[in-house]
């Protein structure tokens, strides 16, 4: 099969299309064949941190259809066309091919692209949680979206309002029309105006982006209120690993988010955007032969919801 494969003496590519062996399912395993995988900041920080999956191949959002099971195998069939979030599984999804625990899939509804349903694993399930648990998000409460407009962002605004929020978000001016249409009540184009400076204070302010003081976003918090830090630069949140739990000793509450893989908050999702309730962005759709492109697009910061790889192409590949 093909794979992008991580070559940390690559020069100067690191990330190569590849052909290597197509993997077979353990017992408990299925073979899924892959349609369309997206990318995460979680592949590119991997890199560079060095923690690299043992077959080298990245990716962890994959949407696909069943090819072979394992002879254990009970919730999946061949011909099953499932989504799920490979990574705690050893990722794998730049590929043609993946096998994981059937644990790790769940059902793509038909209505559901294929290249839809790979946006939204980890993104979706890291909002959700971030609103949904550690935020404790309800109905009517005022909920700050530091960081509207990218993956993550741009779930958390569509699920702060189904949980019938208030919802402000802040995001670069090129974002705005985007961030209104996601439903957010206000939005706050940070290159033009500073949060500090609004007339109101949040219930739950979720930082998914950017590197502002801790201190800020408690200064805009309601006396109960609570900041959830999802991400941003590595310094920003290695001072939330230090500081929060400092800053925290009053009423108003920071703590970091370690969003999990979990196939009821991936069927719940999924669920909704079936329905229509829940539209995932996506920017860009690159081959797979253009992963490389992709993860340095999303490494610049500044994409507009989600970045997809397309992994069938009708075009045949180039190896280089
Ligand atoms: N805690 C967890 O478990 C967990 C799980 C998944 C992801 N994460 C982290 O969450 C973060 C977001 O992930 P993602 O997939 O959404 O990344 P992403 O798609 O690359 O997010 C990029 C978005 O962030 C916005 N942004 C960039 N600089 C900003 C700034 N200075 N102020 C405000 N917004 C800014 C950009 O919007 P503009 O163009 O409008 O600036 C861009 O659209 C990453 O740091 C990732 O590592 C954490």
């Amino acid at each position: 099969m093909k794979a992008i494969v991580f070559n940390k003496n690559g020069i100067p590519e690191k990330l190569v299309l590849q052909e290597v062996e197509k993997p077979n399912p353990l017992e408990n395993e299925v073979l899924v064949k892959i349609r369309a995988v997206s990318v995460n900041a979680a592949d590119y920080r991997s890199m560079q941190l060095g923690m690299i999956p043992k077959n080298g191949i990245f990716g962890s959002d994959v949407a696909g259809v069943v090819e072979a099971v394992g002879s254990q195998v009970k919730s999946l069939c061949v011909g099953d066309e499932v989504l799920g979030d490979l990574s705690g599984k050893g990722s794998g999804g730049f590929a043609e091919f993946v096998t994981a625990p059937e644990s790790t899939f769940v059902i793509k509804p038909v209505t559901v692209s294929f290249e839809v349903a790979a946006a939204v694993p980890m993104a979706a399930m890291t909002a959700l949680q971030a609103i949904r648990d550690k935020g404790q998000v309800q109905a009517g409460q005022k909920v700050l979206i530091y960081g509207s407009g990218g993956g993550v962002g741009t779930f958390a605004v569509q699920l702060a309002k189904y949980y019938v929020a208030e919802v402000t978000a802040v995001c670069n001016t090129k974002n705005v029309p985007l961030t209104r249409s996601l439903g957010a009540d206000h939005v706050v184009d940070y290159s033009e105006e500073d949060i500090l400076n609004l007339d109101r204070k949040f219930d739950v302010i979720i930082v998914v982006n950017g590197n502002r003081r801790l201190m800020l976003y408690k200064k805009v918090l309601s006396a109960e209120g609570r900041v959830v830090m999802v991400g941003g630069s590595l310094s920003q949140i290695l001072k939330t690993m230090i500081f929060g739990p400092i800053l925290s000793m009053g009423s108003k509450k920071i703590s970091l988010l370690a969003a999990k893989a979990l196939t009821t908050d991936l069927e719940f999702i999924i669920k909704l955007v079936a329905e229509g309730k829940i539209k995932p962005v996506i920017d860009r759709t690159y081959p797979l032969k253009e992963t490389s492109d992709a993860i340095n697009y999303l490494k610049q910061g500044h994409a507009q919801g989600k970045v997809v790889i397309s992994v069938l192409q009708s075009k045949p590949f180039l190896f280089t």
